[in-house]
């Protein structure tokens, strides 16, 4: 693929004002001084506006842009707890993380909803990074394909030609925060098939970055990030700490 590889963090719920200042201040003074590949860190809500504040007086943040880890499917009004898509873009977000297995998992959201966030994603100018992926009992029957091409296929059916603006990521749901990572080959096989739906949706498929997650680390992203499907990572753990994140950065500049 010729697309400038992404790497993106997902801290998850994790952070305070203290340690992300500390982690920040040291993934600026460690990034490439010619980046070729795109970074985003994706933070908790509440911590928008102090990467925000910081990117003002910190001019080596700029290499790294800023990523919610969801968003609402509605556009304003009576919805107690959620966070609009333009309420992200207010704070500079540039991307939100979507359909995440966590929120799959744990907040039951099914396939619509998370076509619809996408929708209010892009609608706001946010990229959204659109996470489809396999349980393990899902890939031991054999049904890791049928799953993933469902979870897609009900963003692309809701959003048409828009397609082509998303990034998706891959991320099997036996690897993440396992230490259990598919291999290269494993996860070039899935990114293979979801390029060849997206194919099959946009004249523009080439351009849809497809990112690897699920215990994506400082030794093993090299030969993951060198398949040739794979343009990049969603990256937990690793993300949190900066040299472990910033080796990962290394490895998509080629
Ligand atoms: P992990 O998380 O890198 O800690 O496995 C990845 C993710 O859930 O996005």
């Amino acid at each position: 693929m010729s697309v400038k590889k992404l790497i993106a963090g997902n801290w998850k719920m994790n952070g305070s004002l203290a340690a992300n200042e500390a982690l920040l201040r040291a993934l600026a003074s460690g990034m490439p001084v010619q980046s070729v590949c795109a970074v985003a860190v994706c933070v908790p809500a509440p911590y928008l506006a102090q990467f925000q504040a910081m990117a003002v007086t910190l001019p080596a943040l700029d290499g790294i842009d800023l990523g919610a880890q969801d968003v609402s499917a509605k556009a304003s009004g009576a919805y107690t707890g959620e966070v609009s898509a333009s309420m992200l873009k207010d704070f500079g977000c540039r991307y939100a993380i979507v359909g995440h297995s966590e929120r799959r998992q744990y907040h039951f959201e099914t396939d619509t909803l998370v076509a619809e966030k996408t929708q209010q994603a892009l609608a706001a100018g946010i990229t959204p990074i659109v996470c489809v992926g396999e349980t393990l009992a899902e890939r031991e029957a054999g049904q890791t394909e049928s799953v993933v091409k469902r979870q897609l296929a009900a963003v692309i059916h809701a959003n048409g030609h828009c397609i082509s603006e998303i990034v998706v990521a891959y991320e099997p749901v036996w690897a993440i925060g396992t230490g259990k990572t598919a291999t290269p080959e494993e996860a070039q096989a899935v990114h293979a098939v979801l390029r060849a739906q997206l194919k099959a949706a946009t004249d523009h498929a080439d351009r849809v970055k497809i990112l690897y997650g699920g215990s994506m680390n400082a030794a093993n992203a090299a030969s993951l990030l060198a398949q040739a499907d794979i343009d990049g990572g969603l990256i937990g753990g690793a993300s949190l700490k900066a040299a472990d994140f910033l080796t990962i950065i290394a490895a998509a500049v080629v």
